[in-house]
């Protein structure tokens, strides 16, 4: 089973991979980008924001996706594999910067992936509230800089890649304890033991 945890920064996702991690502790966890080591060269090069061309970041990223598809989750398909972010990021945040039509998006991910989709996307959904009081709560980075209404359209985002993609979409109320939020993905896995 390949399932994708996504979410907008301060989400929780790193909490709730951490904590799944102990509930199967013979997972593959991984993320995008930056799980293989051609992928953590991209990921440097792709976060550190001097690309100029806005297609040279999206082939970056989606470079990072076709290694990882090759290298982590093809040959690990048959065990489960918990991975934070995915396509569905990828799909998401190409849609919101603009530069690259949608069919485009799809086709080049689809050409990447060979069509290795996960089974379910677990989106960790924030409240515009909640995720201003998170921002005011931290030093911001680059992305969040950019504010609420921008994280707030990337969650927006991220649901209709699921649906363009197809993959089944569980919404996670990301507002709730750790530990509901835990037992919430747990349930909606569908067998603790593949
Ligand atoms: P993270 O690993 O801390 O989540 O950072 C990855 C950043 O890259 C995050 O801001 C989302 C962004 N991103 C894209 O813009 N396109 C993509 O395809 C992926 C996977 C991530």
């Amino acid at each position: 089973m390949y399932i994708t945890i996504e979410g907008i920064d301060t989400a929780g996702k790193s909490t709730q991979i951490s904590a799944l991690s102990s509930y199967y502790p013979d997972a593959i966890i991984t993320k995008e980008p930056g799980a293989t080591a051609i992928g953590k060269e991209i990921r440097e090069i792709v976060l550190s924001a001097k690309t100029q061309s806005k297609k040279a970041e999206f082939l970056l990223f989606l470079a990072d996706r076709a290694e990882h598809i090759e290298e982590v989750i093809q040959p690990n398909l048959h065990k489960t594999i918990i991975s934070d972010r995915s396509v569905v990021s990828g799909v998401a945040y190409a849609l919101i910067q603009g530069e690259i039509s949608e069919t485009a998006i799809l086709h080049l991910n689809r050409f990447a992936t060979n069509g290795i989709y996960p089974e379910k996307v677990f989106l960790l959904k924030l409240t515009k509230e909640e995720l201003e009081f998170r921002l005011s709560q931290k030093k911001l980075d680059g992305i969040e800089l950019r504010g609420s209404e921008y994280l707030l359209n990337i969650q927006e985002a991220l649901i209709k890649a699921s649906h363009l993609l197809n993959i089944e979409l569980i919404e996670i109320d990301a507002t709730q304890d750790r530990e509901t939020i835990t037992k919430q993905i747990l349930n909606n896995m569908k067998d603790r033991n593949d």
